[in-house]
């Protein structure tokens, strides 16, 4: 009893000092449930410069390219293991018409893109530089198909052009085009956010659409479409309600949206000048999202009890003023914005059941990007860091655990647990534990109860002075991965202290 007194004074006064406990407790470590690797994926639209200058440079370019490709940003990709990228939009999917795309880039029509200032794009990537792209990378497309302005017979013919091995035209159009071999597309998007940008319809409406569209998209020559309906954005539980009752049994996933974003009409605030507050309302807002899924999930469960249906949130991250003078949607990234990866990747492992596919917004130079890139520079953001860390999750067996601590009370009142966590086991046997610690002030005492007794342990961590430092062309390592070294073995305990602001990546062996 005296002991405990002393104890629990002890840690009052630890955390008055600037510290605090988390108690983790992992109680099995056998769960079946698979992470899957998608919920780690990119997307990358015709947008600013995300394409053209940060992925395709061409091939004339001074800018060092492999075909055409951004040699760096083709380095750095493939060590951040890219599972799957969606492509070609956003809401410039549903004015896309992919036969602008193939052929002589020389001969190709351009267009103007209407959602993303105007620009004009000239259609030197399309449909082969994009599957090629995943060919080197080793990662699954994502194409999203145009249901707001175009046909299904247009649809049809590109899964056609892709997809078929036969001989059949759009077959022999992709010959013609310098490709024998079929790809291997799997998964298809019919249709973005369809609600809105493309073609603001309601519910009912996109549900019949749906419909037709899925019919003619067809499964070529051993190519298994996976077929995903355009789903909600965050808080429209009525969308997939209806989806649900009308087409759940007809989709295979269904998306949902949400962004970080303090509104969609004004300022949206600066990527990297911020308060304390604004970054407690960040990580606030980031957060809801769990409650966001569970809501979606609770109706999907209610049409499809054995979860056959997935969802793919296919876009999700934070969204900030553009830099001045910056591309569309070109925003800086800091500490800040590695902190709500962290903490919504932490998220969707713990909903791997249903939750099968996260498309980060966007791949480079977009929103929440994994790269920066300015003519030949390149920078690896905040954000890459943690994506690298947390790849050691790809299809690796979910591990459950509580988390015992304290919250932080944000300035409008709302409350947030101090440190999140997910933890996997994989093909090795090995359990690795991702961690973060949203307090600014307070690093944490860390305890995770196990149920076996490790025999070493090796982490990393993220961190940096203050939560506004970001990476730049002229300095760009100030945020990055170092190792973690004073994690102590017990029996059946680790145990670490986690500084404030930080996230660590555990390996226990
Ligand atoms: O990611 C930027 C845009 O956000 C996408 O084009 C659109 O789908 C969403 O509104």
């Amino acid at each position: 009893m005296k002991r405990g007194i002393i104890l629990a004074l002890f840690a009052l006064c630890l955390s008055g000092y600037g510290q605090a406990q988390v108690a983790v407790r992992i109680a099995d470590t056998a769960s079946k449930q698979v992470i899957s690797k998608n919920l780690y994926g990119q997307f990358a639209e015709h947008l600013g410069s995300c394409i053209y200058g940060g992925l395709w440079v061409g091939k004339d370019s001074p800018i060092p390219n492999t075909n055409g490709y951004r040699t760096d940003v083709l380095e750095a990709l493939k060590k951040l293991k890219v599972p799957v990228m969606r492509w070609p939009g956003g809401c410039f999917a549903d004015e896309y018409h992919w036969m602008d795309g193939i052929g002589d880039p020389n001969k190709r029509p351009k267009m103007v893109n209407n959602w993303w200032g105007g620009a004009v794009e000239n259609n030197s990537f399309g449909t082969h530089e994009f599957l090629n792209l995943c060919e080197m990378l080793g990662c699954e497309p994502y194409i999203s198909g145009n249901v707001g302005s175009g046909t299904v017979e247009e649809l049809n013919k590109w899964v056609e052009y892709m997809t078929s091995a036969g001989d059949s035209p759009m077959a022999n159009l992709r010959r013609q085009n310098g490709r024998e071999k079929p790809w291997k597309v799997k998964f298809l998007g019919v249709g973005n956010e369809s609600w809105g940008c493309g073609g603001n319809m309601r519910p009912e409406y996109y549900a019949d659409l749906y419909r037709r569209y899925a019919t003619y998209c067809r499964d070529y020559d051993g190519n298994r479409l996976y077929k995903i309906a355009s789903g909600a954005s965050d808080y429209d539980y009525n969308w997939t309600e209806v989806l649900m009752k009308q087409i759940g049994d007809r989709m295979n996933g269904i998306s949902l949206h949400y962004y970080t974003v303090t509104g969609w009409s004004g300022s949206k605030g600066s990527a990297t000048t911020f308060t304390p507050n604004d970054y407690y309302w960040t990580v606030n807002k980031c957060s809801e999202i769990e409650g966001v899924i569970q809501k979606h999930l609770a109706i999907m469960d209610k049409y499809d009890a054995q979860k056959k249906v997935g969802l793919l949130v296919d876009e999700w991250g934070t969204w900030w003023d553009t830099e001045p003078n910056g591309t569309p949607l070109y925003q800086q990234n800091t500490m800040r914005d590695a902190m709500v990866a962290a903490l919504t990747l932490n998220i969707f492992n713990r909903y791997s059941d249903r939750v099968k596919m996260a498309n980060i917004a966007q791949v480079v130079n977009v929103l929440q990007s994994m790269i920066l890139t300015k003519d030949s520079k390149m920078v690896l953001t905040p954000t890459y860091h943690v994506f690298e860390m947390y790849n050691v999750h790809q299809d690796a067996r979910y591990i459950p655990l509580t988390v015992e601590v304290g919250k932080v009370k944000t300035a409008s009142g709302a409350e947030i647990p101090a440190v999140s966590a997910s933890a996997s086991k994989d093909a090795a046997g090995n359990i690795n534990i991702t961690m973060a610690n949203i307090d600014l002030d307070k690093s944490q005492e860390v305890t995770i109860a196990l149920p076996f007794a490790a025999k070493s342990a090796s982490g990393r961590i993220l961190t940096s002075k203050n939560i506004t430092d970001y990476n730049s062309y002229d300095n760009a390592e100030v945020v990055k991965p170092t190792p973690f070294q004073k994690i102590k073995l017990g029996k059946g305990t680790v145990t670490f202290t986690l500084p404030a602001k930080s996230i660590v990546a555990v390996t226990l062996r």
